[in-house]
């Protein structure tokens, strides 16, 4: 009950607060030391904050991670800090711009080319640009890094997730989603004032919003779809985009690695968990607190059917 008390609560459940009490709840639930051992695992967006811990995480359950990033030196700058800690971690370093259809094709065939299968994909890039802009495919950006970008990703690696006997793939989403209603008139923010914090959200909530049906679709692959949020981190993006609210509530927030937990969790944790569910400090939690965000099946399909015609696939 207190769980949910801080989660109804926000500020004190996402905070290192939160992660702290929360924590006490799963003494017994981390996955085993080995757990990833033989496993590949894609993380995009692994060169920073959670991306990093979480790549690092997987690495230290004995999983090669591909660490989908795209800057390679920064990426490599990524790379060399973890091995300084972990130095028999198995991570490699590839280019992807999610947000890119050209990109992702790009890279899903040189990791094909290199592996027959895939344990688990996180996606975990995410931006938050101050004014709108648009990808060269003509997307507004946070669609296509937050959904575009990683739904083809994930279709075009439907094969090789398949290979595995219990494949993941989770979405970080972010507790902002909450406060926005799926956007389906409007999915790429062409009308009105564009505000950081809404397009963000909303594209966050369209990522929760097709957990259930990406959920039933991949479930064909034996493919478990999870998505989360990881409260609120003390990371190089926050940092960026949110500086006044990362000053006041610096004392407050939590580490990479605690935000990264979910996510690790979900990856290793055996049994899988449940498919098409929101996530938050390894439970699932409701997807709405408000009447004025909720949406229909149908308009949900909506959405859905606009994010499969823009990047090429059958809904
Ligand atoms: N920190 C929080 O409190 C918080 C709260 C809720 C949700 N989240 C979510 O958690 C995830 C990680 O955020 P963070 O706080 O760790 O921020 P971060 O430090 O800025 O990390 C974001 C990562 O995404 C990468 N990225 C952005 N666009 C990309 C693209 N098109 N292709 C490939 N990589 C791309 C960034 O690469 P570059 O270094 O090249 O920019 C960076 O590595 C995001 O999805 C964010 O929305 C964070």
């Amino acid at each position: 009950m207190v769980d949910d008390v801080l989660d109804r609560t926000i500020a004190p459940g996402y905070s290192s607060l939160g992660f702290a009490f929360r924590s006490r709840l799963w003494p017994d639930d981390d996955p085993p030391p080995d757990a990833l051992v033989g496993a590949t695992t894609v993380v995009t967006g692994a060169n920073s904050g959670i991306g990093k811990a979480i790549a690092g995480s997987l690495a230290q359950l004995g999983a090669t991670v591909v660490m989908a990033v795209r800057d390679e030196e920064r990426g490599e700058s990524a790379r060399r800090e973890l091995l300084a800690g972990q130095p028999d971690a198995d991570l490699v370093v590839e280019r992807c711009d999610v947000s890119g259809r050209a990109e992702v094709r790009d890279f899903v065939a040189r990791i094909a080319a290199r592996t027959p299968r895939i344990d688990a994909i996180v996606h975990n890039a995410g931006v938050m640009p101050p004014t709108r802009s648009q990808t060269r495919d003509g997307h507004e950006l946070t669609l296509a890094t937050h959904v575009l970008g990683p739904i083809l990703m994930t279709e075009l690696a439907r094969p090789l997730l398949a290979a595995a006997t219990s494949s993941r793939v989770v979405f970080m989403s972010s507790g902002g989603m909450y406060t926005q209603p799926l956007p389906r008139a409007d999915p790429e923010y062409r009308l009105g004032r564009y505000r950081a914090a809404t397009a963000y959200a909303r594209t966050k909530r369209i990522q929760v919003a097709l957990t259930p049906v990406l959920g039933e679709r991949w479930s064909e692959d034996g493919c478990v779809v999870a998505t989360m949020h990881p409260g609120w981190a003390d990371t190089p993006g926050l940092a960026q985009s949110l500086p006044r609210f990362r000053t006041m509530t610096r004392a407050f927030l939590r580490n990479a690695d605690q935000a990264a937990d979910t996510a690790v969790w979900l990856t290793a944790t055996s049994p899988p968990p449940p498919s098409g569910l929101f996530w938050h400090d390894r439970r699932s939690r409701p997807t709405h607190y408000r009447q004025a965000t909720r949406f229909t099946e149908a308009q949900r399909d909506e959405v859905w059917r606009y994010c499969a015609s823009a990047i090429g696939v059958t809904p």
